[in-house]
């Protein structure tokens, strides 16, 4: 469809009144997702949506919002946790956390027993950093491009155990693959235990080669904890594929899952070694139980971890991630060649998919944020550390081409400023 087309297109879809509480009833009769094709299928994902429409929403990065059939699940799950009560607590909650598990180790390719549900990647990295069995004079590599809780978390085992920390800085635009691996290979010494990786850089949406990281870290006897808050649900890989050691990401982000949902993998050789970071009654070291103790918590919202499946599974993540590359590199295009405009993530699909961050030579990242907001009702987040001067672009699945357009004219106006 031509652009022309798909604006008309997407009014019309702006104009049919969007869902405030889905119908599952009506809903029965609807085509399903995975008979829709081309934008037949996108413009009923947008109205699977239930989208504030007073700002265009571009910082899905931080979590995704989930469609209506996925939260009206969610909503069941509560109703009938609430009712159960207890009962459910003591009788259920173990035989259906089993289910999601094997569920979500199918989504991700990996056995379920290497696999625990948690409430969010922070909870899954701070396990294996704060857990690994430190010695005196270790050293740990990470880049200043990870996110905050995991350097922090680093510095504190770095005190509390005497471990040398070694940073790297990841260029923007990396000429190649080897580029990245020789960065990480050049920091190990003898000493080094650990390697902390991103797999989608957070703040640029950069995806980093993983395999080859980690193929090279085994050659030196060195383990490799890889941040995949990103990418479960935003592209298509498999985490045995990867060959890491460990690998945690938040479901609530491109799962669209309910908030408070994470996963940890630990590759099973190395789970008897790490220390669980609350307690557990379970004794065997082998068992991923004895690292993944919660607590009372909400347990309707990890029972909302398969209905997210079902919804990504309906669309197919293959199509989701050729659409969520097509938008992004829709807007990439649209502001090629502006003077001023400075783009912070490669524009390969191996390289990036759905996350970009965009900088201006004229002005900072926070004026840019707040200008793109105030002026043009667009709502992205300044992004201004680790070599990356931008805002960070993060659009989803309900994205419109319009909103992009509207994106972009503004970013080129204030680029003339
Ligand atoms: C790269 C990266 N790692 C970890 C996290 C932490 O995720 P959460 O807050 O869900 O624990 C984020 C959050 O945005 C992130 O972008």
């Amino acid at each position: 469809m031509n652009k022309r087309n798909f604006l008309k297109s997407s009014a019309a879809v702006l104009a049919t009144p969007l869902l405030g509480s889905f119908d599952l009833k009506q809903n029965e009769y609807i085509t399903p997702l995975s008979t829709l094709k081309g934008e037949a299928l996108w413009k009923r994902v947008r109205q699977d949506y239930h989208i504030k429409e007073d700002y265009i929403n571009l910082e899905s990065g931080y979590y995704n919002i989930i469609p209506t059939p996925t939260l009206s699940k969610v909503n069941e799950h509560l109703e009938r946790v609430n009712r159960e009560g207890s009962y459910y607590m003591r009788n259920q909650l173990d035989i259906d956390r089993k289910k999601v598990t094997e569920k979500l180790a199918e989504l991700v390719g990996c056995n379920a027993n290497d696999l625990a549900i948690t409430r969010n990647t922070t909870e899954s990295l701070d396990l294996v950093i704060s857990g690994f069995p430190w010695e005196v004079g270790d050293h740990a590599i990470y880049a200043e491009q990870d996110y905050g809780a995991m350097q922090l978390m680093f510095e504190q085992i770095s005190k509390r155990h005497g471990i040398h920390l070694d940073v790297v800085s990841v260029p923007n635009h990396p000429k190649d693959d080897d580029e990245i691996v020789a960065l990480y290979e050049s920091k190990i010494t003898s000493k080094t235990k650990l390697i902390m990786v991103c797999h989608m850089i957070n703040i640029t949406g950069q995806i980093l080669p993983i395999r080859k990281i980690c193929d090279m870290a085994h050659s030196h006897g060195v383990e490799v904890l890889v941040d995949g808050a990103h990418c479960v649900g935003h592209f298509d890989f498999k985490i045995t594929d990867l060959n890491c050691d460990y690998y945690g990401s938040s479901l609530h982000k491109w799962l669209a899952a309910p908030l408070g949902n994470g996963l940890l993998y630990i590759k099973d050789d190395h789970r008897p070694k790490i220390w669980p970071l609350l307690a557990d009654y379970e004794k065997d070291l082998n068992q991923m139980r004895r690292l993944n103790h919660l607590g009372t918590h909400p347990a309707y919202i990890t029972l909302g971890v398969p209905d997210a499946i079902d919804y990504l599974n309906d669309i197919g993540i293959k199509r989701k991630e050729q659409r969520l590359n097509q938008i992004r590199q829709y807007w990439m295009k649209n502001l090629q060649g502006v003077e001023n405009i400075q783009m912070n993530t490669p524009w390969s699909k191996e390289r990036a998919c759905g996350i970009a961050n965009v900088g201006l030579r004229n002005m900072k990242p926070s004026e840019m944020a707040k200008r793109l907001f105030d002026e043009f009702n667009v709502f992205t987040v300044a992004i201004d550390y680790a070599n990356v001067q931008g805002c960070r672009i993060t659009p989803n699945v309900f994205t419109t081409f319009d909103e992009l357009d509207r994106f972009s004219e503004a970013v080129i106006k204030l680029a003339k400023v």
